[in-house]
């Protein structure tokens, strides 16, 4: 049985005063429900004191993102020590938006998720396809080459610490949902694929997340599918009402 896992992607919002009120109203509304597993994923900033505030409760911390290297002269980047001394224990790796508008290629894909590995952070990897690949047909081709790429070269032992985000890109802040038919193949298509990558035991037990627009009222039918395993979600995780009924349909 794969536990059902949700993560709140907040992407470039929240002050750090902001995101602790935040935190603290997620707290209280979830913080002690233990049906699925909760990470919610500030901005760097407000990583610390989202940090404090969610202590002793179940919600885990995530980033959104982090450098391949140890340290260095790598000016605007952020290492797996940072992030881990301020309580960071998962990391959303090769998000849309990465590639999309910053240089997130397949292969930077691979060396974050292998960092995050050798130095105990659990990768969320994120793959899918955009509308114009979708509707050439390459849709599998894509997703395909996003799952091999940011798997290269990591043993089996290694990928079963991670979790893939399947997030159509045409999906993703635009209100427009895959339908639970559209998401469920590509998630079984990723488990068809990680079964050649590896074997069945890593098809069968990796999660996979389904993002992209995600809300309260259709979150229950999504995670419903049997090769869905919770959400990666974004505009929903920003208030803590919606943030809970996603977290609920999941538990
Ligand atoms: P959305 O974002 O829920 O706002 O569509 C999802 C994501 O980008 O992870």
């Amino acid at each position: 049985m794969r536990r059902k896992f949700v993560a709140g992607n907040w992407k470039m919002y929240k002050t750090p005063s902001e995101a602790e009120t935040l935190a603290g109203d997620l707290k209280s509304a979830i913080g002690a429900l233990n049906g699925a597993e909760m990470v919610v994923c500030p901005p760097y900033t407000a990583l610390d004191r989202v940090n404090r505030v969610i202590q002793g409760s179940n919600i885990r911390l995530g980033a959104q993102d982090l450098h391949w290297e140890d340290q260095g002269a790598y000016t605007g980047k952020i290492s797996h020590d940072m992030l881990k001394d301020v309580g960071v224990s998962h990391v959303i790796i090769g998000h849309s938006e990465q590639r999309t508008y910053f240089h997130e290629t397949n292969e930077t894909v691979n060396k974050k998720t292998v960092k995050a590995l050798s130095s105990g952070l659990t990768p969320i990897v994120c793959v899918g396809e955009t509308l114009d690949e979708r509707e050439a047909g390459r849709m599998h081709d894509v997703v395909q080459s996003h799952v091999r790429g940011g798997y290269a070269g990591i043993s089996k032992a290694d990928a079963l610490k991670t979790i893939i985000a399947y997030e159509p890109v045409w999906a993703i802040g635009t209100g427009k949902t895959a339908t639970p038919e559209q998401a469920q193949e590509v998630h079984a298509f990723i488990r068809g694929l990680l079964k050649e990558m590896y074997d069945a035991e890593v098809a069968e037990s990796l999660r996979i997340l389904y993002g992209g627009s995600v809300k309260p009222d259709n979150a229950g039918e999504l995670f419903s599918q049997p090769d869905i395993d919770g959400g990666l979600i974004g505009g929903a995780a920003l208030k803590a009402p919606d943030f809970k009924a996603i977290v609920e349909a999941a538990s």
